[in-house]
């Protein structure tokens, strides 16, 4: 037997399609939307960037239990595509599509001045919609854009749906953050795109560690209030979230990932559990990990002067003067 006829033995072929199989296995949590469940008849649910990848399958999964389900989306065609198919997918009329542009603060205010009048209660919302790798842009209201559309947006929307969500106890409200809030750096400057570099995810990292901090603050605010705030971490997931990098990142990540990552409906399953598992029920200012674990944020996510701070100046800058 020649070197030749050990690479090519038959039994390298076998051991690579086992190895395939379980890494396929291991990106699957221990918990499983299918096997869970709880019915959301009569609850309404709000899933922001509900067009594509994982909000998708999240308002997927909402639209299943039965839920009145309102898809967020920026884009009149894109979302009128989902609406279409989470409505032949589920059998459930009661799907509701809103334009909202969470990177204005003006768009975020007529989206939920349009939910407060036609909406009697809200029982979930999700803060799904973000953007990554960005290059520098500055928005109208003088934000830069990563950070409105990641942080600012949500945050008002959040903030101005509260009494309502307070009124349709017990509610919960889910952020989307990501393991990258770990690399993130709180500067106040960063929210007017001061002192940022945009090199890669660098802004995106920041604007996730935000989401964790005021998400905490939130929820140490609604103590007793019957309203849960959760941050999570999805996994790293196969959508479109890859879309402004270029062309030889974008094919990297998805050779990758079509081995190792998770499939955008396997990335939607911590949010699930966040917003509709009957274990998750009463914990709050937790972040939970892909594999729907409570683990510890970074230690700035912890830092609870700074979530005060943060908190405030993010009110402050969303507040109509
Ligand atoms: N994919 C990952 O590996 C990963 C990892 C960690 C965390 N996350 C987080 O998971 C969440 C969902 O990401 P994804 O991977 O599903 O990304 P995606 O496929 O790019 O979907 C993002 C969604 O957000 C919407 N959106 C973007 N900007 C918006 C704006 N200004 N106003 C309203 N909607 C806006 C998009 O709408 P259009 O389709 O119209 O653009 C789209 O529906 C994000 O918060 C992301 O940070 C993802
Ligand atoms: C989560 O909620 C907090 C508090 O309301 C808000 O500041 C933050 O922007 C939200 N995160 C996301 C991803 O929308
Ligand atoms: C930029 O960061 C430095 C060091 O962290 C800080 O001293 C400075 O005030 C920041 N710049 C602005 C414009 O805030
Ligand atoms: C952003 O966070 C990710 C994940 O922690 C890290 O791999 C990456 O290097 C960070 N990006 C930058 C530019 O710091």
């Amino acid at each position: 037997m020649t070197w030749c006829d050990v690479l090519y033995h038959p039994g390298w072929a076998a051991t690579a399609a086992l190895l395939a199989v379980v890494v396929r296995l291991q990106r699957r949590g221990w918990w499983d939307p299918r096997a869970c469940t709880v019915r959301l008849t009569g609850k309404t649910a709000i899933v922001t960037g509900a067009n594509t990848g994982i909000g998708k399958f999240i308002a997927l999964d909402f639209a299943r239990r039965g839920a009145r389900v309102i898809l967020a989306c920026r884009s009149e065609s894109r979302g009128t595509a989902a609406l279409k198919e989470i409505k032949e997918k589920t059998g459930n009329s009661d799907i509701h599509l809103r334009l909202v542009d969470l990177s204005s603060l003006d768009s975020v205010r007529e989206f939920s001045k349009g939910i407060l009048e036609d909406e009697k209660a809200l029982h979930i919302l999700v803060n799904n919609a973000g953007v990554s790798g960005l290059p520098r842009q500055i928005t109208k209201d003088g934000f830069d854009m990563c950070f409105a559309t990641n942080h600012l947006g949500p945050f008002l929307l959040t903030s101005l749906l509260l009494d309502l969500m307070k009124r349709s106890t017990p509610a919960r409200i889910v952020n989307l953050s990501s393991v990258n809030h770990k690399k993130g750096q709180v500067d106040f400057s960063h929210f007017h795109g001061e002192n940022l570099t945009y090199h890669m995810d660098k802004v995106y990292n920041h604007t996730k560690l935000h989401n964790i901090i005021c998400t905490n603050e939130l929820a140490r605010r609604l103590q007793g209030t019957g309203v849960t705030a959760n941050s999570v971490h999805p996994g790293v997931v196969m959508t479109e979230v890859m879309r402004h990098y270029p062309f030889i990142v974008r094919f990297l990540f998805s050779l990758i990932g079509f081995f190792f990552f998770k499939s955008p409906e396997e990335g939607a399953v911590s949010s699930i559990y966040c917003a509709v598992a009957e274990e998750t029920e009463g914990i709050t200012g937790k972040y939970f990990d892909s594999d729907c674990s409570i683990v510890l944020p970074a230690p700035l996510a912890r830092d609870a002067a700074l979530a005060v701070k943060d908190f405030e100046i993010c009110e402050r800058l969303t507040s109509k003067l």
